[in-house]
């Protein structure tokens, strides 16, 4: 029997560690437990324009589309992940997704959105409903190196990115909401750039996959920004900070274009 090299078994027990349910519990058990809807209590609703309001609605609606996406992504590609230990991280981002999409619709109401569904399906953004048609293509024809990026990299990406930029400008109560999610979103492109990134070192013809994916993709993601942000009344001239910093954080996971 070859002897047991303790780094592989290092990286290993990480791997291992990283993935599991005792891993995501100690993640989330701080800011889950303290607030509830995604926000501490006592925050008080803020007082906003209509303009705003019907601005933030839009925008609220687009991201729960979103969240829709990675959910319905997220448990189906449990039925074909490689192993085990994707299996089980896929399940905890499974909550993670499902938890984003309950705070953002009770968000909606505690805006005076009395049917949050028919203002998602009326307000929906069309070139996310583009990337989830496409996203759920790579699902069903069980494409999981596709599918992982698609989703836990360019979708994570797009997500992170804008959630980020959003919570700077926005309203105490959704800015607690946004920077609640993007701690997940940050562990779910861990996930997509670790898997990818061993595949790439492995098997370097799958970079030009992903990069033909990206192709794909990355004008869906543009025009969602570019959509998102007229909602929020974002200046023409700012508008394409947003598309720079979703690249640059792409190319910094290690997938270049
Ligand atoms: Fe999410
Ligand atoms: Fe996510």
């Amino acid at each position: 029997m070859a002897p047991l090299d303790p780094h592989a078994l290092d990286s290993e027990a990480f791997l291992e560690e990283v993935h599991s349910f005792e891993f995501w519990f100690q993640a989330v058990e701080g800011y889950l437990s303290e607030r509830p809807y995604g926000h501490r209590p006592d925050l008080p609703e803020p007082e906003l324009g209509d303009t705003e309001r019907e601005g933030l609605i839009t925008t609220l609606c687009s991201y729960c589309v979103g969240e829709t996406i990675a959910l319905e992504g997220a448990s189906s590609m449990v039925g074909f992940a490689p192993n085990r230990r994707q299996k089980i991280f896929l399940a905890t981002q499974v909550v993670d997704e499902a938890r984003h999409l309950e705070v953002l619709l009770h968000r909606l109401l505690a805006l005076g959105v009395t049917d949050p569904e028919a203002e998602i399906a009326r307000r929906g953004n069309r070139n996310l409903l583009a990337f989830k048609r496409r996203l759920l293509e790579f699902v069903a024809g069980k494409d999981w190196e596709a599918a992982l990026f698609a989703q836990n990299v360019i979708l994570e990406c797009m997500e992170f990115t804008v959630f980020q930029s959003h919570a700077r400008t926005a309203d105490p109560l959704t800015r607690e909401v946004l920077e609640g999610i993007v701690v997940d979103e940050r562990r779910h492109m861990g996930f997509g750039e670790n898997d990818l990134g061993r595949r790439l070192a492995t098997a370097p013809h799958v970079r030009a996959r992903l990069a033909e994916v990206r192709k794909e993709l990355d004008p869906l993601v543009l025009a969602t920004f570019e959509e998102t942000q007229s909602a929020l009344g974002t200046p023409r001239a700012n508008r394409s900070t947003l598309g720079r910093d979703y690249l640059a954080t792409v190319e910094r996971l290690g997938f270049d274009a």
